[in-house]
């Protein structure tokens, strides 16, 4: 197997609509289970005219997963049912564990200027997805940014680089978030587990992401890799920012209806009825 992770395949964000009318990209999602395990969805929300966001996402319940909002610019107010209310805003993140049950509302704010954000859903194994729901709120001074000698800049939000963590912790499938800049023609280089899933998704610029640099891969693309120990990623000619992301693959059925992802059909119909039923919420 080779030491260096390849290029297995790239994705196209792709236009969708969601929540009461949001337009957004959808990077992967539903038809690509199981090949992100253990990611479940990347939603790329990229926009400066208020009418592509403003309806937002009104309240809808999860369960048996995590979401994982990252602001690059603007403001999303959120509430759930368990009274906690906040704003996430450009340089924030949320990792919030539906576990068991949350019910929530995602409202982007203001009425002027862009909106730029990620929700990454993450699944949880069968022991956790009825966990209790819980909330990490990362400001953006707690999220620590190293500065190599050839210019590259990583915010650490969850795992590890270069032997410094991220705030991001104990979080099931033991992911790794990364907010990398590199200048134009800098390399950057980052060992990655054996066996985990990682991509990573271009934000700014164009760069090579593996050996062979066939093809700069622009704005808006996703590189999933091959299995090994190190990507080797390097800027064309202008700077280039993209997320790495990795995590511990579950390896188990995925059963998946809306914003509800369960291992089987019984559990997910069970889920339904109590949010009918009014008893979806256990804390
Ligand atoms: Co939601």
């Amino acid at each position: 197997m080779n030491r260096i992770r390849n290029i297995s395949q790239i994705y196209k964000a792709k236009p969708t609509l969601e929540g009461a009318g949001v337009h957004l990209k959808r990077v992967f999602g539903h038809a690509e289970v199981p090949t992100f395990d253990p990611f479940l969805l990347l939603d790329d929300f990229h926009s400066d005219n208020p009418g592509h966001y403003i309806k937002g996402f009104p309240w809808h319940p999860h369960r048996g997963i995590e979401t994982v909002t990252y602001m690059i610019a603007g403001k999303v107010e959120h509430g759930d049912s368990m009274g906690n209310k906040g704003t996430i805003e450009g340089g924030e993140m949320q990792w919030m564990t539906a576990g068991c049950g949350i019910i929530h509302q995602e409202m982007p704010e203001g009425d002027s200027g862009m909106l730029w954000g990620l929700q990454l859903w993450v699944n949880l194994p069968a022991s956790h997805k009825m966990m209790n729901p819980r909330y990490r709120d990362v400001k953006a001074v707690d999220i620590p940014e190293y500065k190599a000698e050839n210019g590259v800049r990583v915010k650490v939000i969850s795992g590890k680089f270069n032997g410094h963590a991220g705030p991001v912790k104990d979080i099931v499938c033991d992911p790794e978030y990364l907010d990398v800049s590199v200048p134009a023609g800098k390399k950057f280089e980052h060992h990655v587990a054996r066996g985990h899933t990682v991509f990573t998704y271009v934000l700014e610029g164009a760069g090579y992401f593996d050996p062979d640099k066939k093809k700069a891969i622009p704005r808006e693309n996703l590189v999933l890799f091959s299995d090994g120990e190190n990507v080797i990623i390097e800027a064309a000619e202008k700077p280039l920012r993209f997320l790495l992301i990795s995590g511990k693959p579950i390896n188990k059925p995925v059963a998946w209806y809306g914003p509800i992802v369960m291992n089987t059909e019984e559990e997910l119909r069970q889920a339904f009825e109590e949010y009918q039923k009014g008893t979806f919420i256990k804390n």
